[in-house]
């Protein structure tokens, strides 16, 4: 990940290794103050777009490389499609071709040139232009290798001729954001016999010290003690023990607003006793996304230091066939009292977020609880992978989560929820049943976990579909884990904290 982002005026020569040029579909060139850092490249930039040979197609990326010395500089011309198209999306669409060419071309330091001119034709304002400008470059020079071989860039510089006031808060922000969604994709493309249980929450303790948040990481004892049945029986079929996750920000800050985080933090779902089929079980390292995304964004809001208070709370179990496993058939008591037939083991997520959203209810009474979960296959049969899962109890959170994902570029989609699908989780012999039939898998899924949160707002997010990337993803996107979620949360704390 790109250690340092700075926003600097766009004067003189470029010192950077390579710039970036954009050009939309109708730009004919370039403006007077691109066509002067373009001077550090014998106007290279300016000549490919004389050409005519480049169409400004969004994505289309040029590459001059010019010998200086005993080193290699060069001028990259991206196109940035057709004006009236250019939104946040796109803008970052378009900047990952640039980070990609630029990342495979192992330069050191390089520029992107944000001028007053590009910024103003957006569809967007100048703040979004920049922000979303910086996280799409950012985000494609992740390394998704478990060895990190290639060598990454090191400096970014936004050289621009806007008042820096009005850029460098938004390319900060993206900054934080794209540095979280580089350890979310780390943690999630980990294999499991090197993240499990106690790795993960040992992961989360270490990122929330880096950030100043509070953590506690309780271990089975702690879980034991505060009688969370459905977390033990999940975790009681795997040698890997299981840990609750307890992360705090401002929460010494009583006037402030209250959002819970929970997330699930299955750190390998083989399904249980309910095995799962052998062709795609590999990608159920993956299950932990929304237990990381929850971790990530508490610490983004503290960097940022938003007026809200933040819990997030991450129950950290492997799902194994052991010989202690729970049984299709057994019966488990949660935290809050109420049990659960167990009809399924591979429905492990909804058991041990019951217990964690249980706790956040009882626990904290905030004013919201939202978890994130990879929870259902169904949801990516029904939605793909570009658009996650959403349910409900309460109209305004919704609405904050549905403008958080359009401005994020992580669009949920609002499911159905009423009392028919609560009464389909209803239990025969217990208070619920952890399986409820093919039909509306998403969402008797989620209205179990919802059930637990009693009469608490309560937002949840099936991750299942956007959590994992297998090539169809937008440019900046590596393949494998995505990160998503980080940049979702963090909207949608904002637009809580705003609406104070
Ligand atoms: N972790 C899976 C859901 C999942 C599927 C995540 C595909 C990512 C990609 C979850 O624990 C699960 O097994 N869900 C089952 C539940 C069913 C047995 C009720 C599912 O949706 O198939
Ligand atoms: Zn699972
Ligand atoms: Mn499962």
């Amino acid at each position: 990940m790109i250690r340092s982002v700075v926003v600097r005026a766009a004067k003189g020569r470029v010192s950077e290794d390579a710039a970036v040029f954009l050009a939309y579909r109708e730009t004919k060139r370039l403006s007077p103050v691109a066509s002067r850092l373009d001077g550090t490249f014998d106007g290279a930039a300016a000549a490919l777009l004389a050409s005519g040979t480049f169409r400004g197609e969004r994505g289309e990326t040029r590459t001059v490389s010019l010998k200086r010395g005993r080193r290699f500089v060069h001028a990259v011309l991206v196109g940035l499609g057709a004006r009236a198209q250019s939104n946040a999306e796109n803008v970052a669409d378009a900047l990952g071709f640039a980070g990609r060419a630029l990342q495979s071309l192992r330069v050191d330091t390089a520029a992107i040139v944000v001028d007053e001119a590009i910024a103003k034709e957006a569809a967007i304002s100048i703040a979004l232009f920049a922000h979303a400008a910086t996280k799409g470059f950012i985000l494609a020079t992740h390394d998704p290798t478990v060895s990190k071989t290639s060598s990454s860039i090191r400096r970014l510089a936004i050289l621009s001729d806007l008042p820096t006031r009005t850029i460098s808060a938004p390319v900060r922000r993206a900054h934080t954001a794209c540095d979280l969604i580089g350890r979310v994709r780390d943690w999630v493309n980990e294999p499991a016999n090197l993240m499990g249980p106690a790795r993960l929450a040992d992961a989360c303790r270490k990122l929330c010290a880096e950030f100043e948040v509070g953590c506690r990481v309780w271990n089975r004892a702690d879980i034991e003690r505060a009688r969370m049945g459905a977390v033990l029986a999940v975790a009681s079929g795997s040698r890997e023990e299981p840990r609750f996750v307890v992360a705090h920000y401002n929460l010494e800050k009583k006037s402030l607003p209250l959002v819970c985080l929970v997330g699930k933090g299955v750190t390998f779902d083989s399904g249980g006793i309910s095995i799962k089929p052998w062709e795609k079980m590999h990608e159920m390292k993956g299950d932990m996304a929304g237990g990381a995304a929850v971790v990530a964004a508490i610490a983004a809001a503290a960097s940022l230091e938003l007026p809200i208070r933040v819990v997030a709370l991450v129950p950290c179990v492997e799902n194994m066939p052991g010989g202690a496993a729970l049984r299709p058939g057994d019966v488990l008591t949660t935290c809050s009292g109420k049990t659960i037939e167990v009809l399924t083991t591979d429905a492990e997520g909804r058991l041990i977020l019951a217990d964690a959203v249980a706790y956040a209810r009882a626990h904290y009474r905030p004013d919201v609880i939202v978890d994130v979960a990879t929870l259902t296959g169904g949801v990516v049969v029904a939605l793909g992978t570009r658009v996650a899962g959403m349910l409900g109890t309460s109209e305004t959170h919704l609405d904050a989560m549905r403008s958080a994902g359009e401005r994020a570029g992580e669009p949920v989609w609002a499911l159905p929820l009423d009392e028919h699908y609560f009464a389909m989780v209803k239990g025969e012999i217990s208070d619920y049943k952890n399986y409820a039939g093919r039909n509306a898998s998403p969402i008797t899924g989620g209205a179990m976990i919802g059930a637990f949160a009693e009469s608490t707002p309560w937002v949840h997010i099936d991750i299942a579909g956007t959590a994992w990337n297998e090539g169809v993803g937008p440019s900046y996107q590596t393949r494998g884990a995505t990160g998503y979620g980080v940049d979702l949360l963090l909207r949608f704390l904002e637009i809580v904290a705003e609406s104070r």
